[in-house]
């Protein structure tokens, strides 16, 4: 039996993906630019056994069935492909983040998965081969491969779409205060998002503008430039929103708790706070401040009704093998 250990950290998108060229190889419409988020991460150890007789997949304690059974099963498929291994697999993946908090956790489960299978099968792939790999069991998933401060390049084949690091975690000492807000209802997956985005009629225009908004985010993070990084952060936010409230059926994933932050940031930043929002495919807010900044903010924040918790994450290292007998 091969056994090896990954730990892989989650991702928030400063430019977001939202939408893909070719959807079963997860090729996006547009590239990205993303953080890791240390301190939120998942842990996954993968065994290849001759004894199986099919994969057995346990996320965060419990047997994974249908679409997320089948999503790690097509990983592993890949994986023997790769490796020309046959043997079934079992799977043991934890986040360490509370279930149902509405962080997403595709990101850093599939980068944990590429990574612990690869090196259980004997593969030492490059980081490129990894986030290439990881990006097919989710897109956001390629850019928790490397460390730091990510861009995901669209690429426009499977050779050429992969995220590396364009700036290592302690360059630029910003936090991450994620405000949990509590879920009236089970949003729709990013998955299911993607394949409406070309039906809003504003996905086209925020697709041509990308590269210029990546262009902005990528100088701000090289100047360590917090107005321009703000600025171009929640326009980018804000486009995508537009698109998903707009898309064919329309996907409205604010709470009013939501737009309470919205206003509060807004409010904070013209007062002369250095803080700004981005929203994922759920109700919860990120609001991104310099570190020094982040007890203040937080203590904002659980001021404000409809919260749940507020947990704060600094950049995050790449992901790394814990343990491997591969
Ligand atoms: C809104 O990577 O979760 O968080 O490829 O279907 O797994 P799949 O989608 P996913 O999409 C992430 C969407 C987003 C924006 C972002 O992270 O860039």
């Amino acid at each position: 039996m091969s056994t090896a250990t990954a730990q892989a950290f989650s991702n928030i998108a400063f430019i977001k993906y939202w939408g893909n060229r070719d959807p079963e190889l997860r090729i996006p419409a547009n590239g990205s630019i993303s953080m890791n988020l240390d301190g939120l991460y998942t842990r996954t150890q993968v065994s290849f056994d001759p004894a199986l007789a099919s994969d057995q997949i346990v996320i965060n304690d419990r047997p994974a069935t249908g679409a997320a059974q089948q999503r790690v099963g097509s990983l592993l498929d890949r994986v023997r492909g790769m490796s020309g291994r046959q043997e079934f697999a079992r799977v043991i993946s934890q986040n360490n983040f509370p279930t149902g908090a509405g962080i997403a956790s595709s990101a850093s489960a599939f980068a944990a998965l590429s990574l612990a299978a690869t090196a259980a099968v004997g593969l030492d792939l490059s980081q490129a081969d990894l986030s290439r790999l990881a990006r097919t069991g989710s897109g956001s998933a390629c850019r928790s491969v490397p460390g730091g401060f990510v861009e995901w390049r669209a690429g426009d084949d499977d050779e050429t779409s992969y995220a590396y690091s364009i700036a290592p975690p302690e360059y630029w000492g910003l936090m991450d205060c994620v405000a949990i807000v509590s879920l009236a209802h089970k949003p729709i997956g990013s998955t299911e998002g993607h394949a409406l985005a070309s039906s809003s009629p504003l996905q086209a225009a925020r697709v041509n503008d990308a590269p210029r908004r990546l262009d902005l985010c990528r100088r701000a993070i090289r100047d360590r430039d917090f107005e321009a990084f703000a600025e171009v952060v929640e326009l980018d936010s804000n486009l995508m929103h537009a698109v998903m409230m707009t898309s064919n059926p329309p996907l409205l994933y604010w709470e009013p708790a939501t737009l309470a932050i919205i206003h509060a940031v807004q409010a904070w930043r013209s007062s002369g706070i250095p803080v700004c929002y981005t929203i994922d495919a759920g109700p919860n807010v990120h609001v991104l401040c310099p570190s020094e900044m982040a007890p203040q903010v937080a203590a904002r924040l659980d001021q404000i009704p409809g919260i749940d918790k507020v947990l704060s994450a600094p950049p995050g290292p790449p992901a790394r093998l814990i343990k491997s007998n591969g």
